[in-house]
């Protein structure tokens, strides 16, 4: 078996190509750094042809990734990987079989509990457009389309920093009530891409077991940080006001509202998220 894993250089795959690494299959690694193990395959998903000689399954993981401003420029930057480095991907792969690694900031639904038939629209960044249009031609293509949600874990360099980053003086602001939300751990979304490259195709969620407490997650990932709670109204209009704040406008949208998913749909193709928050908080060192 050799797996194509993109995106190796990044945090999500890193940890995909460790584990393929791990089992013995062989490995390419494509994008515009190499990843953590395999061989190197230089591509720039924003304009090149991805060479996938040889590949019996391809895990999609490179994507531009984060929360830019609105604008043109990054709308079309965003576009250029999340979209056109898709089509290009599936063009070359054929008749393969492609994993294509979405997110939960597709749906339109911000709160409560949604399953993959939720609609899939309205999304409010630029990463959100550009992912769902992504994986819309993925699908159209007959690929296996996952969708984890706020992925942690060792090496993360979205969540936990940006988290970090918004407490001030010791105290973070939390809009809103506390909520349930779901969480993914890398190593759950890893094990998810490896087994997913026989699924029927179509869209999966991927998630940690149970939902957590924000509160919660939020006092034990920023031990001696106070929690404030603010009005969701005020925390928005903060974020509209301060451009350039940690917290924006999105993040506060994800924080404030609740999003859990549904995982059954993965579950009943014999899929079991082992890892919790709880076995990152005690790892006694990075485990990857
Ligand atoms: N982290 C989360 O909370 C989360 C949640 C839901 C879904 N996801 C999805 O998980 C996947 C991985 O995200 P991540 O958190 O691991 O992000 P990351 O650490 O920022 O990694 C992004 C990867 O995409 C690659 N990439 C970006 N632009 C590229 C280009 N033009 N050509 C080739 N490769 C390019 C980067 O490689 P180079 O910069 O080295 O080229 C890097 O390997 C993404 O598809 C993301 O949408 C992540």
């Amino acid at each position: 078996m050799r797996v194509a894993v993109t995106g190796g250089s990044g945090f999500c795959g890193g940890y995909v190509a460790r584990a393929v690494d791990r089992c013995g299959a062989g490995l390419v690694c494509l994008g515009r750094r190499p990843g953590p193990a395999g061989r190197h395959v230089r591509w720039d998903a924003a304009t090149d042809v991805p060479d996938l000689d040889g590949a019996d399954l391809v895990i999609h993981l490179a994507a531009a990734v984060g929360d830019p401003g609105p604008g043109k420029r990054e709308e079309q930057r965003f576009r250029a990987v999340n979209v056109d480095g898709t089509k290009r991907l599936l063009d070359a792969a054929g008749g393969r079989p492609v994993v294509w690694v979405s997110s939960g900031s597709v749906y339109r639904t911000k709160s409560g509990t949604v399953t993959e038939d939720a609609p899939v629209a309205d999304q409010r960044t630029a990463y959100g457009r550009t992912k769902a249009a992504g994986e819309r031609l993925a699908l159209e293509a007959g690929a296996v389309v996952l969708r984890p949600r706020a992925v942690y874990g060792h090496g993360d360099p979205h969540l936990l920093p940006r988290l970090r980053r918004a407490v001030r003086r010791g105290v973070i602001r939390l809009p809103g009530p506390d909520v349930l939300l779901s969480l993914t751990a890398v190593e759950n979304l890893a094990d998810a891409c490896l087994r997913a490259g026989d699924w029927p195709a179509g869209a999966y969620n991927i998630a940690d077991a149970h939902p957590y407490p924000r509160n919660e997650v939020v006092a034990l990932v920023l031990p001696g940080v106070r929690i404030r709670q603010v009005p969701i109204a005020a925390a928005l209009a903060a974020a509209v006001l301060v451009p350039g704040l940690e917290i924006t406008r999105y993040a506060v949208e994800q924080l404030a509202y609740g999003l859990v998913l549904d995982i059954g749909r993965a579950r009943a193709q014999g899929w079991a998220p082992e890892r919790v928050l709880g076995d990152f908080l005690g790892d006694a060192e990075p485990v990857r």
